[in-house]
């Protein structure tokens, strides 16, 4: 039996799938991956420049213009046919399978998952950087980059997870029942180096399923590894 055969064999059973992806999930879609030695974010641009608090307090111009720039890409790509394979299952088969994003572009949301934990935040959504006081308005910012609050000037920013900041502790933690209660966990299109998502994959009880064209730092921790792209490889995997 091949190796996608016997995975197929194991979604057939599992009676809980948790789902776990990363990048590689929506590069079908056109949204660039992180490490890509080439077409990767951090091959062209310094995630200490970027994607830190610190980085954003001492250039928040630069910051907002770069996340403004990804949300208008994300805004016109389309989810793709592996994000599709896993909505329609989760349709077909409401409280089987869970979806666990380290994706901040909203694609699994956009092609109708429902309850997904993005453990990395959603790039569409603001929040304030300090804790808002009673002048804070959201919906009476300035339109400069970034927003701000005309009284006080606390600034908006993206509602992502930058390097050193804690992960949303409600969808991590049904992030971790999640895998420590599913039979199958398919690890999909990450590199698995950023943890504690990373982690997930070690907790998980039952099998471990890696879909992925390169080697990632996960392979270790699966049963079957398939050498493959997510949105050729799901739809089959997802079948009925
Ligand atoms: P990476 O860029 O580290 O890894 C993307 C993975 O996707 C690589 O292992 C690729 O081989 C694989 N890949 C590429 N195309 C694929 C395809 N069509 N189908 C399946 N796999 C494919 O991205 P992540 O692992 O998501 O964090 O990175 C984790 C975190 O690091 C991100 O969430 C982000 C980043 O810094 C934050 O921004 C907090």
């Amino acid at each position: 039996m091949s190796d996608a055969a016997t995975v197929r064999g194991w979604v057939r059973a599992a009676r809980r799938i948790a789902v776990l992806t990363g990048a590689g999930m929506s590069a079908e879609s056109g949204v660039p991956t992180f490490r890509d030695a080439q077409t990767g974010l951090w091959a062209k641009f310094d995630p200490h420049q970027l994607a830190t608090e610190e980085a954003f307090r001492a250039n928040p111009r630069t910051v907002w213009d770069w996340y403004a720039m990804r949300r208008e890409m994300v805004a016109k790509v389309e989810p793709n046919a592996g994000h599709i394979a896993i909505a329609q299952f989760q349709h077909r088969h409401p409280g089987r399978l869970t979806v666990i994003t380290q994706n901040v572009d909203g694609l699994h949301q956009r092609a109708g998952s429902e309850g997904v934990l993005a453990l990395h935040g959603n790039i569409a959504d603001d929040k304030w950087l300090d804790a808002p006081r009673s002048c804070c308005n959201i919906d009476a910012v300035s339109a400069d980059h970034p927003p701000h609050c005309g009284r006080c000037g606390n600034m908006l920013r993206p509602d992502v997870v930058w390097f050193g900041e804690m992960l949303p502790v409600a969808a991590l933690t049904a992030a971790e029942e999640a895998a420590d209660s599913c039979d199958l966990m398919l690890v999909v299109g990450t590199s698995g180096v950023v943890y504690p998502a990373a982690g997930l994959a070690y907790r998980a009880r039952g099998h471990v399923a890696v879909i992925n064209p390169e080697p990632s730092g996960l392979d270790d921790a699966a049963h079957a590894v398939l050498r493959g792209k997510a949105a050729e490889l799901l739809p089959g995997l997802l079948a009925d």
